[in-house]
């Protein structure tokens, strides 16, 4: 070998040390979402050398562009209309409020660089290794984080836990821009908000972003292309839904689709498959969401993957490369913060010897539209193929602290099982339906009878008691309903 070879390979052998610094642990995470920290924690917490690997700031999606920032500007947006209504709660303002939105965003801001300084604490405390970069998994037991700069650190490990989430999906049709054609992700840094807006898609962003912007005055064009607003849940929340976005002013379509956006007077011109026009200043297109799974080297590692790019799992979290796990979004069978957070501990118990399985009995559904939607169990339409059912229901406005709170609109609906009194869904529009939904979930989990659920003694008075008058309704023994003629 020539003397040229002996120093080519030397260099390349130093390359190769500087490139592939390697650590060990017994658990590497890519991904610091709520999935992935919530995990990481716990593991440390159970003894185990952890490392977490993200590419942008702890908290994921849920924490930097999701739940809590659009929860930040919903709670602004909800003051703003309280204040607008302050004569009826007996206050008269001497001028008319008026918002500022560069200063809810910033409030915004800072309520998630606080939580985001949190999770690096909490990392810090319990001796969680943080890598700041892109996660990628290179072999059955080797991560590599390829930060800023290019420069790559190889992690060597016993367990891997995928938690990279999913991303806002585009219109192929018309891609987002940042501009014109926004996701929520654009939404939450506008500069300015428009006066008004299309939104494509009626689900949980739609839904929860056109309450928002209608609320900050903003005129919302909403189109679905199913039948009715939000349609994963019970068809009596969505007609109490629509009938809150009519109040606000927002014009619904469902059933349609947005065939074209071509540029327009007022920023777009939308032409709908129902042959109408909407000319809007921007469109926000929430259609779904795509998963983080290109590019990380899952298929040469041999991790198999759903058509739609999610990744295969059991109810163990386990893959089909046994010491490699996935959890939250990236799975594709629920988009939640909270059961990634489930799926995270299913997944550190497993990794480190144990037999977890997942439990989604009484996972509820909590939607941040104004009134509120929360939901557990079967939908009516469900419950009602696989048994026989009976209903109860409970309008807010039968209740003294609805009243009090100024807050009328929504009710209660509670299924159960005719013959063995089995609770079986519970469907919330009204305040606080966020909160009070648990007892509901509780009792769905724990498998209780409605005559279980409506004999707990709640207290009064409280938004609650709905739950308890609508199981009494199921047994036509609300007494604060009128007598039923049948
Ligand atoms: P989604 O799946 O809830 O709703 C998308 C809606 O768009 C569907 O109703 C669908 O029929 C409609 N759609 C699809 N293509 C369309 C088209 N071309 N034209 C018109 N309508 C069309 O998805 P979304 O709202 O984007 O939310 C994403 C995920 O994030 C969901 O899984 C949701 O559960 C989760 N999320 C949860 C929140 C919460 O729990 N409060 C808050 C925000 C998001």
């Amino acid at each position: 070998m020539g003397t040229k070879h002996l120093i080519w390979g030397t260099l390349n052998r130093y390359c190769e040390t500087r490139r592939s610094k390697i650590e060990n642990y017994n658990l590497v995470i890519i991904g610091g979402g709520p999935g992935g920290y919530t995990s990481a924690i716990r593991a440390a917490m159970k003894g185990a050398k952890v490392a977490v690997v993200e590419v942008d700031r702890l908290g994921g999606v849920c924490l930097n562009r999701g739940c809590i920032p659009s929860k930040s500007l919903i709670a602004s947006a909800v003051q703003y209309q309280k204040m607008k209504a302050a004569e009826s709660f007996g206050i008269r303002l001497v001028a008319p409020p008026i918002y500022n939105w560069s200063a809810m965003k910033t409030r915004k801001d800072k309520i998630v660089g606080t939580m985001v300084g949190g999770i690096e604490q909490l990392f810090k405390s319990h001796g969680v290794a943080y890598f700041k970069g892109y996660g990628k998994v290179v072999g059955k037991n080797q991560v590599a984080v390829i930060d800023d700069g290019g420069n790559e650190t190889r992690l060597q490990t016993d367990n891997i836990i995928i938690a990279t989430g999913s991303r806002s999906r585009s219109l192929p049709v018309f891609p987002s821009d940042g501009k014109r054609i926004l996701t929520s992700d654009h939404l939450l840094e506008l500069e300015h908000l428009p006066q008004s807006i299309l939104i494509i898609g009626a689900g949980v962003i739609g839904c929860e972003w056109a309450f928002m912007l209608s609320m900050l005055d903003v005129q919302v064009t909403v189109v679905e292309m199913l039948d009715r607003a939000l349609p994963l849940e019970d068809e009596g929340t969505s007609k109490l839904i629509e009938r809150e976005l009519k109040k606000r002013k927002v014009t619904l379509h469902t059933k349609t689709k947005v065939d074209a956006v071509e540029p327009g007077a007022q920023g777009i011109s939308a032409g709908l498959s129902n042959g109408k026009t909407v000319e809007a200043n921007q469109v926000l297109v929430a259609v779904g969401r795509a998963y983080n799974t290109e590019d990380m080297g899952l298929e040469e590692v041999g991790v198999k993957l759903n058509k739609d790019g999610s990744i295969k799992t059991g109810p163990d979290m386990r893959t089909n490369v046994d010491n490699i796990y996935a959890i939250g979004d990236v799975r594709g069978e629920i988009l939640l913060a909270y059961t990634a957070v489930h799926d995270g501990s299913v997944a550190v118990d497993n990794a480190l010897g144990g037999q977890a399985k997942k439990n989604y009995l009484g996972v509820p559904s909590v939607i941040f539209t104004h009134p509120e939607v929360a939901s557990v169990g079967l939908t009516e339409a469900r419950a009602a193929e696989k048994h026989e059912i009976v209903v109860g229901k409970f309008p807010l406005r039968a209740l003294g602290k609805a009243h009090a709170e100024n807050e009328i609109a929504g009710e209660v609906k509670v299924i159960g099982d005719k013959k063995t009194d089995k609770l079986l869904g519970v469907h919330i529009v009204g305040i606080h339906a966020t909160e009070i939904i648990h007892t509901a979930a509780l009792a769905i989990n724990r498998g209780l009878t409605v005559t279980q659920l409506g004999s707990l003694i709640f207290g009064h008075p409280v938004i609650s008691e709905s739950i308890m008058e609508a199981a009494h309704d199921l047994h036509g023994m609300s007494v604060h309903l009128a007598k039923k003629r049948r």
